[in-house]
């Protein structure tokens, strides 16, 4: 791949390329004795051979340009991600050699472990910090998953993943962001104009992931009006403003059918900010600067010691 790093093992895939371990063999910034590079190819990764050339000749693709001007922007300020260098291989392929992280949070549920709300309000209480920072720099992350939550060897917890990011109102949005599971309403129903409260309502699906599972918002098939579906079953479906949008889902009565509810914790103040994060009506769901400023964050913190 190149002289200047020897790769490791794999440590994830994604749609455009493959993240590995690799130990720097020249000197970076802070002498980071391990990184990860992700490697993002000019065309999907299950593209076949023959047709692979094609791409290449293209150069280098806008999403990944897109991604280190953010990661760029990003490695300036405390509690990002670091981006220490990029390079182009022979493959043509883009590298991003970033900073190590020993494992991401879709890897924690894995393990099923139960994780107690002193040890949520510190990891989210972050997670909004960070997420707020970066909608003031106007970034919209628009892909905020368990996956893309990256944890690292001191146990801090990072945003990782910004391959579909974008400058708020900087160039067309299309709705074509967010994995569907994660997705708020207004993008599955393609209402018009997003902010930053796309990244509040995926923040807290996970944060619902986080506290309860069976995964309430996880739909076995794909499409926007099954996930739609599988939110009104569980907030209840809103009034007939909604019903002929693009979107829109056929085949339902459009009139405040209750929904069965999110599970309560036993602890209103946490209740609360799922609620709010998790509002269907964007206008009643709260800001990312809103969230922070709810009484839950003020409780006990705990760290992630113990759950890795
Ligand atoms: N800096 C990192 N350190 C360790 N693992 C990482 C790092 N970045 C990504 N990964 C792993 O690789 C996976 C894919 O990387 P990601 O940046 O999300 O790429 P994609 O855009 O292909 O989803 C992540 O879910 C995570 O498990
Ligand atoms: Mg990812």
């Amino acid at each position: 791949m190149s002289s200047r790093y020897k790769i490791q093992k794999k440590l994830g895939t994604g749609t455009y390329g493959v993240v590995h371990s690799a130990i720097p063999l020249h000197p970076l910034p802070s002498n980071p004795p391990l990184v990860a590079i992700k490697r993002i190819l000019p065309y999907p990764v299950t593209t076949p051979k023959n047709l692979q050339h094609s791409y290449i000749t293209g150069g280098v693709s806008i999403s990944a340009l897109r991604e280190i001007k953010i990661m760029r922007e990003l490695s300036l300020h405390e509690g990002y991600l670091k981006l220490y260098d990029v390079f182009r291989d022979e493959g043509g392929a883009v590298n991003l050699v970033l900073e190590y992280c020993e494992t991401d949070l879709s890897l924690i549920l894995l393990k099923n472990v139960t994780l107690p709300l002193p040890l949520l309000r510190s990891l989210f209480h972050t997670l909004f910090l960070s997420l707020s920072h970066l909608h003031s720099l106007s970034i919209l992350h628009r892909d905020l998953k368990p996956d893309n939550i990256l944890i690292t060897s001191d146990r801090k917890v990072k945003l990782g993943d910004y391959g579909l990011s974008r400058y708020k109102g900087y160039e067309g949005m299309s709705w074509e962001a967010v994995t569907q599971w994660y997705k708020c309403p207004e993008m599955l129903m393609r209402e018009g104009f997003y902010d930053g409260r796309i990244d509040v309502w995926s923040l807290g699906c996970v944060l619902l992931e986080c506290f309860s599972s069976p995964y309430l918002f996880r739909t076995a098939a794909e499409g926007d009006v099954l996930q739609l579906k599988c939110i009104f079953k569980v907030l209840g479906t809103p009034g007939e403003e909604y019903k002929n949008l693009p979107g829109g889902v056929r085949g339902l009565k459009w009139k405040g059918k209750e929904g069965e509810g999110l599970p309560k914790s036993g602890d209103s103040s946490f209740d609360e900010v799922l609620e709010k994060c998790l509002k269907i009506d964007v206008k009643e769901r709260a800001t990312c600067e809103e969230i922070l400023e709810m009484e839950f964050w003020k409780g006990e913190k705990v760290g992630l010691e113990g759950y890795l």
